[in-house]
């Protein structure tokens, strides 16, 4: 088993990881959420013989999906192929993953007695196939490796609700109803998220990603008291790791700042805030990842194009970008374009301040092309 600090050392200087601690670097570092997964036919292929539980269970398979959209994309980093509810699952939280649904939960929590079925998580002893998927890949891997939770909140929703939700109604009643089962939950889940990414890192993950992906349901004011607190304390108890920390969530533009200061090295923005207004709502030194439209990798080529240099010229050449999709690739999406994605911000992302004459942002208040015909 490959030592983690020699692992670690390796892809030191790789321009992810130097992108995420603001150093300078060459290109432009990319990959992209759920980058394994079903726009794959060599992921779809696997998942015919194996349901997607088999698939994260087995190390060979697991580490085998994770490594499909590199040799595709040439993507800068690996993200580990698990699941965000798979430690609840582990303790025996009733959990499975239903395809095209999401996880769904036989017995969801909803009072503090429910609180008592959670138990604290024993990584080599409850997840030890996790464990063994980041040792095979860090083996394997060129390029560096992202291990990744899910934040309390987005983790609490899927338990509370019992399923994925519109409107996280049966959660935000628990949060405003009682409160003091609230930060329960949430204390324990912080707990379990803890274990879960220092063990990823204890085996040789070169950064993390805190997926609160359902944060922006929420009011700022209610983000601050009841959710920000325990995603704080998990990227807290990581700090000593010296691993960079990337949070992420979906919808969060009026959450940047405090995502930010839960003390994030690297705030992910979703497609719905430009990336040069998310940028004016995070302090310096904090670096940024995104964010293109998830749905654009659906157009024509031309229109993928402006809209990869848009995110480009918002980024401005700043050696902390690392760029994204905005949230995960969508399964209907083409491969190819997301290669030549990888290709054009590879060959005209800039990191020393600057941006290529090509590169242009497209002015949103631009009329539809037939009105300017
Ligand atoms: O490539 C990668 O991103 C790595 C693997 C990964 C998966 N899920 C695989 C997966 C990661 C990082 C996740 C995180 C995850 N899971 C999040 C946070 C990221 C985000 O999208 O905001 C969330 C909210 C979940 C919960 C979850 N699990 C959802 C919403 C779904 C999709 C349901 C569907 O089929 O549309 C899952 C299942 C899941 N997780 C799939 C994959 C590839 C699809 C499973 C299948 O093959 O049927």
């Amino acid at each position: 088993m490959a030592d983690p600090d020699v692992v670690r050392a390796r892809h030191a200087d790789s321009p992810f990881l130097r992108a995420c601690r603001g150093e300078a670097h060459e290109t432009v570092p990319v990959w992209f959420m759920r980058q394994a997964g079903r726009a794959l036919a060599e992921y779809r292929e696997i998942r015919a013989t194996h349901s997607f539980e088999e698939v994260v269970h087995t190390p060979e398979l697991a580490a085998e999906v994770t490594l499909q959209p590199i040799r595709r994309y040439g993507t800068d980093a690996a993200i580990l192929f698990s699941d965000i509810v798979t430690p609840v699952q582990a303790l025996g939280m009733g959990v499975t993953i239903q395809p095209g649904v999401g996880p769904v939960v036989e017995e969801p929590i909803r009072t503090v007695g429910d609180l008592d079925r959670l138990r604290p998580l024993e990584p080599e002893a409850d997840v030890p196939f996790v464990l063994d998927t980041v040792s095979i890949l860090v083996d394997e891997l060129d390029v560096p490796l992202i291990g990744f939770a899910g934040a309390p909140f987005t983790v609490a929703s899927y338990l509370v609700e019992g399923g994925p939700s519109r409107s996280y109604t049966r959660t935000k009643a628990l949060m405003f109803g009682d409160p003091l089962t609230w930060h329960r939950l949430m204390d324990k889940l912080a707990d379990i998220t803890i274990a879960s990414l220092r063990a990823q890192v204890g085996r040789g993950a070169s950064a993390v990603q805190l997926f609160d992906s359902w944060a922006g349901a929420l009011h700022p004011l209610d983000y601050a008291r009841h959710v920000e607190p325990h995603s704080a304390r998990v990227l807290d108890a990581l700090a000593d790791l010296d691993v960079p920390r990337i949070h992420f969530g979906v919808n969060t533009g009026e959450l940047l700042g405090r995502m930010a200061a839960a003390g994030a090295d690297v705030v992910g923005v979703d497609w719905r805030t430009p990336l040069d207004e998310g940028r004016a709502r995070i302090p310096v030194g904090v670096g940024i990842q995104g964010n293109l439209e998830p749905a654009v990798c659906l157009a024509e080529w031309d229109e993928v194009a402006a809209r990869v240099d848009d995110v480009l010229a918002r980024a401005g050449g700043a050696p902390d970008h690392v760029f994204n999709l905005g949230h995960g690739v969508l399964p209907p999406t083409d491969p190819a374009i997301l290669a030549r994605i990888v290709e054009r911000v590879h060959t005209l992302g800039r990191t020393d301040g600057t941006v290529d004459e090509q590169v242009r942002p497209l002015p949103i208040e631009r009329r539809a092309a037939t009105e300017d015909a």
